[in-house]
């Protein structure tokens, strides 16, 4: 149930106009605005991504995990079906998994020790009867219909997904053929995970998702990408949409064009410029793994999901806000089960590399908590989203632009009906 009305939330968020290319930045801070967005966008109809199925291969194997900041736990049942239920005991609330994993032939809340079957029916209340006829629940206390509450899933490949309405549409038409192809082309393989890293960082989950979605700051922010030539926007490349734009897929093939590097040329911004050179070029050892060219390509599926190729740096990334200033942003460092050891060791150097102590996630882990840093008194003044127009259309040959972060907005202001 959201708490506001659609009328009181649209006055508190006081969008400006009809567009996408300018946000409030009281939609970053406030309290309401983010307890709204647990129910109408993280509760409403759309998938959650929720982990990998591998990842509890067996019955009675468990993960506890997050949709939207709602703790759940993902069970393989006896039957063999996944499921995923809200982390909560029906008596007085307990969370009933406490551990990250783990094997378990029923989930039991340790608070009173009552117990539920692997797809979140209660079977048993200790004391139930009292102790020698004395105490107990009453006599017309039923266990039935009583238990963890669970969600729809659905899983692509080896991706699971939830999600809290019952009539959300089916997995494969909300993402859509061209998302479903890069997640095949990336993770459609026998994956296998080689590490997981979680990243807190002190700002709002949506700063987050615009960052994966600025295609325009990657060789700016991330000098040493630029520096060493591992991306960019020169390189060929564009973004992908999916209707309304609420998935994005921005990608990059390397063959500069003629003439396109004198972009970067005097700005300073080239080691090899200066004569630096790096003293273990190990670091950015790569090997040509995808047929098509496609040297980068960063997915996000709406809201939180994240499908990263840097070369043959595979992950998936999911965004779990942690109230309105903060979010955890967990990774699955991915190789495949074909990987030789050699490939296995440069997936490693290289997810390192990018990942949050490494050379480019530990600058968007820092940068979300500036701009929160910097705005906290000035809600009502705007973003400029406007780099590459105003539109959200698909750009074939661009990567200067916002329009994938437009396309958030888009998703954004449809759910929360603003
Ligand atoms: S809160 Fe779970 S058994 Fe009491
Ligand atoms: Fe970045």
């Amino acid at each position: 149930m959201c708490a506001m009305t659609t009328e009181n939330l649209k006055q508190r968020v006081d969008w400006p106009g009809q567009g996408v290319h300018q946000v409030p930045y009281r939609i970053y801070t406030d309290p309401e605005i983010y307890a709204e967005e647990q129910q109408r966008i993280f509760r409403g109809k759309i998938w959650n991504f929720v982990g990998l199925a591998s990842e509890v291969p067996k019955t009675g194997d468990y993960v506890t995990r997050y949709v939207g900041d709602t703790p759940v736990v993902m069970v393989r049942s006896d039957d063999k079906s996944i499921n995923v239920l809200v982390n909560k005991c029906c008596h007085r609330g307990n969370l009933v998994c406490t551990k990250t994993r783990g094997n378990a032939k029923h989930l039991t809340c340790v608070y009173h020790n009552w117990i539920y079957d692997l797809k979140g029916k209660l079977t048993s209340v200790a004391f139930r009867r009292g102790i020698g006829g004395r105490g107990g629940m009453p006599k017309d206390f039923s266990m039935e219909g009583r238990g963890m509450p669970c969600l729809k899933v659905d899983t692509y490949n080896d991706l699971v997904f939830a999600s809290f309405d019952n009539s959300v549409e089916e997995l494969s038409s909300y993402l859509g053929d061209e998302m479903r192809s890069n997640l095949d082309r990336v993770v459609g393989r026998k994956m296998k995970i080689i590490g997981m890293h979680h990243q807190y960082m002190p700002n709002n989950w949506k700063l987050y998702m615009e960052n994966v979605r600025d295609s325009y700051h990657a060789s700016l922010l991330h000098m040493f990408q630029a520096a060493f030539g591992i991306n960019r926007l020169t390189m060929d490349g564009g973004i992908k949409l999916s209707s309304e734009g609420w998935h994005h897929i921005s990608y990059s093939i390397d063959k500069s064009e003629s003439g396109a590097e004198d972009a970067y040329k005097g700005k300073n911004l080239h080691a090899m410029d200066h004569g630096f050179e790096m003293a273990d070029p190990s670091l950015i050892k790569k090997w040509q793994e995808f047929n098509c060219g496609t040297t980068l390509a960063i997915q996000s599926v709406y809201p939180n999901f994240v499908c990263q190729q840097i070369y043959n740096s595979l992950a998936l990334r999911l965004c779990v806000p942690k109230g309105p200033e903060n979010c955890e942003l967990i990774w699955w460092v991915l190789g495949t089960a074909a990987d030789t050891d050699e490939e296995r060791g440069i997936r490693v150097t290289q997810s390192n590399m990018i990942g949050p102590a490494g050379l480019i996630s530990m600058e968007d882990g820092v940068v979300g908590g500036w701009v929160q840093r910097a705005t906290v008194r000035d809600g009502s003044s705007l973003t400029v989203l406007e780099m590459g127009g105003r539109n959200v259309e698909p750009s074939k040959n661009s990567r200067a632009t916002e329009v994938s972060i437009r396309g958030f907005w888009n998703g954004w202001r449809t759910l929360m009906n603003v």
